[in-house]
């Protein structure tokens, strides 16, 4: 069942959001070469904190961590590590998702370090347009179909592949919730969009073949295949009546 907010319950995923976007903003600066993932992981921790903010990752199935951290060929899930040391020219996807006040926002940004290649930067910045056009889309009315459908016109238009094996989601007073939201899919076909739902929209796009991996020995991390380059990004998003509303945006 997929979930319909009130004006409460939106105004609740609005704070989330605008307190895990500011979050971001600092890890800009935070993030270097030198630094490795499990320091990122710790500091975001510690900001989690000090906001009275809620991980929804850490406990769950497990998982010991308040953040995904993905670089290179790391497509999502990526387990923070003191031997994960960033270097010149990584890219590197921070997922974090955390509630305030019961309510829920999921968001992940790709940081550049140093000298990126130019393929690199563009796959980034695809994975952003794709979005971008995904949400676009998150209209009254408009089918999950179109949502899906866009990212993929997107991201295939400019030769990379969409992850099949992973999706976006509904999102609330649960960081998962229905319906699924796949990268690909036909416009005008499936669920109905109405006010109030919310989604968490997350383009997983590589560089090569599409298809990934898990990795054996943490069963978390999920790489490409062919050990290419992948890209992530994510926002969390409410269908209102005046049009899509990015909660994890600040500007
Ligand atoms: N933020 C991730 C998502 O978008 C959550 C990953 S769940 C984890 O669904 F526990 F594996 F980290
Ligand atoms: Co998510």
């Amino acid at each position: 069942m997929v979930k319909i907010k009130n004006k409460v319950a939106i105004q609740k995923m609005k704070n989330s959001g605008k307190m895990l976007a500011s979050l971001f903003d600092q890890l800009s600066s935070l993030i270097v070469i030198g630094m490795t993932t499990a320091d990122i992981d710790r500091w975001i921790e510690k900001q989690l904190e000090q906001k009275g903010m809620v991980s929804q990752t850490k406990g769950y199935y497990g998982y010991r961590h308040v953040s995904c951290i993905a670089v290179n060929d790391e497509v999502v899930h990526g387990v923070p590590h003191d031997r994960s040391v960033l270097k010149n020219g990584d890219i590197v996807k921070v997922d974090v998702c955390a509630s305030f006040k019961g309510y829920c926002a999921d968001m992940a940004r790709p940081f550049l370090l140093g000298d990126v290649s130019p393929e690199a930067m563009k796959l980034v910045s695809v994975a952003q347009v794709a979005l971008d056009k995904g949400i676009s889309q998150a209209i009254v009315e408009n089918r999950l179909g179109d949502i899906s459908s866009a990212v993929q016109y997107e991201v295939e238009k400019n030769g990379f592949g969409i992850v099949r094996d992973f999706a976006g989601h509904g999102i609330g007073s649960s960081m998962h919730e229905a319906p699924n939201i796949p990268n690909y899919g036909i416009a005008g076909k499936g669920l109905k969009l109405m006010a109030g739902m919310a989604f968490a929209i997350e383009p997983m796009i590589t560089q090569g073949s599409y298809k990934v991996k898990i990795d054996k020995q943490d069963g978390w991390t999920v790489r490409t295949a062919d050990g290419l380059l992948a890209a992530h990004v994510e926002d969390t998003v409410l269908v209102l009546d005046d049009g899509p509303f990015i909660t994890t945006r600040n500007v």
